[in-house]
């Protein structure tokens, strides 16, 4: 449901190739996506309307890959009509829809439900997680991520030309450039979009949050939602966990997503690449033997060319099929459940609500004690 950019990227070209799977049909309402999926994926059945496409009784399985404020709709309807539902993050726009979709994935357990955090599956973030979680690293006290882009506001006057050159050429942005992030109030915005990720993300290395505090912005005031988000997370353990999102870092093209994970026996450096490239995340140690001759180690992990969305796919198919349970090459328990989505959601909330009450201390000029002498 959906024949967007994270269909064609994420979900169709795997689905094609699983011996498992047969693509039966698309849904879009956008006819030029629905026909571009339908030609490249030799797709026989197609639906402008997607609750068409749930009442057909043509398929077993759907994978939601719509717009955010779709998703809750589409999820419970497939769960009622006894469909497995794999279902893109953000789960939905607020904590009251992702709460419909996991009370109706609980109404039934019989169905594999999977919300689609494919960083969970991308195999350098599996090292990570394998390293905090078995103690190479010693007790880890903090986590920190930088994931920057630059979206150029949209009044400017080039931007103004820009899209009117676009629309000329029948190209709507926020419908057909993803820009309904930054356009659409049904979207909920950049912060709600990615914030999600590394939430669960985090929550998968780290355990349970259990106390959030944030300052969120919007720079750009045409924009919907936060486009400069500050997080700070704190876990049951005690560690904590920083988040900088923005959209307001001029850098490359593509942005930059970098962090590390810090414990007492080391840290560890990563470097994402832009997901839609595929390409495998960079991993750096730095232990305490690392110090004195003050060279990072390289670290080598398995699958490295494995891309998180196959490794997805492929375990949503093996839980739909009952093998959940075999070992390789997939984790059991990797997966992300309708709970996993509905927490990123009330983390993005919990944020909001924080950065609105302001719970920060006020440092005012010569409040401090004048220096003696
Ligand atoms: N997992 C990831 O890393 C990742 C990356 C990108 C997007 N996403 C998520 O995937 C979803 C889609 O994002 P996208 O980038 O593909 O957007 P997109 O705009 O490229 O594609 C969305 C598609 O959904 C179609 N659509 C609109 N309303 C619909 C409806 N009611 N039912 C079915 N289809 C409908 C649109 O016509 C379009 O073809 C969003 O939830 C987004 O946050 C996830």
């Amino acid at each position: 449901l959906g024949c967007g950019k994270i269909a064609r990227v994420g979900h169709l070209p795997w689905l094609a190739r699983h011996p498992g799977v047969e693509i039966v049909a698309v849904a879009d309402p956008l006819e030029k996506n629905l026909a571009l999926a339908a030609r490249r994926w030799r797709v026989p059945r197609t639906f402008a309307d997607p609750s068409a496409l749930l009442d057909s009784g043509l398929v077993d399985a759907v994978a939601i890959c719509s717009p955010p404020w779709a998703h809750r709709e589409q999820a419970v309807a497939a769960l009622e009509r006894g469909l497995h539902v794999l279902c893109e993050k953000p789960l939905a726009p607020s904590v009251a829809d992702a709460g419909a979709i996991a009370a109706a994935a609980r109404r039934r357990p019989d169905l594999v439900f999977q919300a689609a955090f494919q960083k969970r599956f991308q195999p350098g973030f599996e090292a990570v997680r394998e390293m905090v979680r078995g103690g190479a690293l010693g007790q880890v006290f903090h986590v920190e991520c930088s994931w920057h882009n630059w979206i150029p506001d949209f009044e400017l006057p080039w931007m103004r030309r820009l899209f009117a050159i676009a629309r000329r050429f029948g190209i709507d942005p926020a419908r057909d450039l993803g820009a309904w992030r930054q356009l659409d109030p049904r979207g909920g915005g950049d912060f709600l979009d990615h914030g999600p990720h590394y939430f669960d993300l985090f929550r998968t290395w780290l355990g349970e949050v259990t106390h959030v505090s944030a300052h969120l912005r919007r720079l750009h005031p045409g924009f919907v939602g936060e486009d400069q988000a500050n997080v700070l997370l704190k876990f049951e353990s005690g560690a904590t966990a920083s988040l900088a999102r923005s959209l307001n870092v001029v850098g490359r093209p593509h942005g930059a997503e970098t962090g590390a994970v810090h414990g007492t026996a080391g840290s560890l450096f990563w470097r994402a690449p832009h997901e839609y490239t595929l390409r495998p995340v960079k991993l750096r140690r730095y232990g305490v033997a690392n110090v004195i001759p003050n060279v990072a180690t390289p670290v080598r992990y398995r699958g490295r060319r494995l891309a998180s969305y196959r490794r997805q796919i492929e375990h949503f198919v093996r839980r739909i099929d009952g093998r959940s349970r075999e070992a390789l090459p997939l984790a059991p328990g990797l997966a992300a459940s309708a709970e996993d989505g509905l927490r990123a959601i009330e983390i993005v909330e919990a944020c909001r609500r924080a950065s609105e009450a302001c719970e920060t201390l006020e440092v005012a000029p010569g409040a401090a004690p004048a220096p003696r002498g």
